[in-house]
């Protein structure tokens, strides 16, 4: 018997691993008949959730957002794109933020968005740093 040494599911190996390549044809179809775009998702959090995050904290110009556990880069790219916040964009292994800044690049968010390698049980940020805080599929 052959023992299985792929990443377990969920762990930060799996995601490393997921994240440092590129997204096939097929996975960019499936996320556009699903959601509707291509915007890096990798949980289940849909467009119209995502928009109603967006009203419910009433993100604007201005405002700093933190995403955690934000992989490609959803949903903090997008919401940054649509309201004119500023947002951080955390996660774990260093192929998560290297993947969703070079989408900020492509969408020119790179000089609005940053990107820190980080867990979410030691975010190394002071108290009132952020104006508002998500995390989808991550907690
Ligand atoms: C299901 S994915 C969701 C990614 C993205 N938020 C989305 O909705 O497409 C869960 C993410 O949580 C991250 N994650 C897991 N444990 C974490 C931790 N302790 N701190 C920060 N991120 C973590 C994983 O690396 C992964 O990118």
């Amino acid at each position: 018997m052959t023992r299985d040494r792929s990443p377990i599911p969920g762990s930060p190996e799996r995601y490393s691993s997921i994240y440092s390549r590129a997204q096939s044809e097929a996975e960019l179809l499936v996320e556009r008949e699903v959601y509707g775009a291509n915007v890096g998702v990798r949980g289940y959090t849909t467009i119209a959730q995502a928009d109603a995050l967006a009203a419910r904290l009433d993100l604007r110009q201005g405002m700093r957002l933190l995403d955690i556990g934000a992989g490609r880069g959803w949903p903090g790219l997008y919401l940054a794109q649509k309201s004119g916040c500023e947002a951080v964009l955390t996660d774990l292994p260093p192929a998560a933020p290297r993947s969703a800044l070079a989408r900020a690049r492509r969408q020119r968010l790179d000089g609005r968005c940053s990107f820190v390698v980080a867990s979410a049980t030691h975010l190394p940020f002071r108290p009132q740093t952020f104006d508002a805080v998500v995390h989808t599929d991550t907690l």
